[in-house]
């Protein structure tokens, strides 16, 4: 698993340009895969939402639109740069300067035991310098009958694999560094995505950290899974 320090100056030196980068490099799917954890989110019918590693907010920002003043919506994330980002492109709609973006380590939570009906974390776990950690974490701060729900890049279905390791490894990091001039960063981007559990580890590990039931399913040919985990 990655050095919290070298995650945290990694995302610090791309943050201005993240958005563009996500959004040109996913072929715009990225907002695809964000509805479908927003949804999920939304039929749980939470009172509060934390998003965790929230980067530059958009999932904070899709969800608030989504559940409406009336649920509590935050965004914790470890890189102030990226929060920067959150907090920038937040403002000038009343609805979204409702979201608070603070500083908060998903290994160490500013969070109460039992304090919060929904965690979300998209594209954020495989990032932790220490899963199991987070994970526990995450459990800590859930109320009973809450859930965590995780987007993650995983490991695709059989036959995507070759093209998409193909695209991983090959293509991607030259376009990231066309896009946000860092190469390196994406070069991690792929080997951190070949190196993340399967599907089934995945909620093989989040039962072993003390959730209950998890379900999962494989969105866009697997290449990304929603976890969704109760308390
Ligand atoms: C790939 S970005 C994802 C951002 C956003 N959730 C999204 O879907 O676009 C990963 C984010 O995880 C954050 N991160 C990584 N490790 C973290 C940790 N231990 N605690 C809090 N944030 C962390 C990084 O700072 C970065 O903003």
């Amino acid at each position: 698993m990655p050095e919290g320090k070298a995650v945290q100056s990694m995302f610090a030196g791309i943050a201005g340009r993240y958005d563009v980068a996500n959004h040109l490099l996913s072929f715009g799917v990225d907002y695809h895969w964000r509805k479908v954890l927003v949804e999920r989110v939304a039929a749980r019918q939470p009172k509060d939402v934390v998003d965790l590693a929230t980067g530059s907010g958009d999932v904070a920002f899709a969800l608030k639109k989504r559940l409406g003043a009336d649920v509590k919506v935050q965004g914790l994330d470890f890189c102030e740069p990226m929060l920067d980002e959150a907090r920038r492109k937040q403002q000038g709609e009343d609805l979204l300067e409702d979201i608070r973006f603070a500083f908060g380590d998903c290994l160490h939570l500013p969070l109460e035991d039992a304090s919060v009906d929904v965690l979300t974390i998209s594209f954020g776990l495989r990032n932790l310098e220490n899963r199991d950690r987070g994970l526990k974490e995450m459990q800590r701060v859930l109320r009973p009958g809450g859930a965590l729900i995780v987007l993650e890049f995983t490991q695709p279905d059989a036959w995507l694999k070759p093209f998409y390791y193909a695209y991983l490894r090959g293509i991607l990091p030259l376009f990231a560094k066309l896009i946000t001039r860092d190469k390196a960063a994406y070069e991690y981007l792929g080997g951190s995505i070949a190196s993340f559990p399967s599907r089934p580890e995945l909620a093989a590990e989040m039962k072993q950290a003390g959730f209950g039931e998890v379900r999962y399913r494989g969105l866009t040919g697997g290449i990304v899974a929603l976890h969704e985990a109760s308390v």
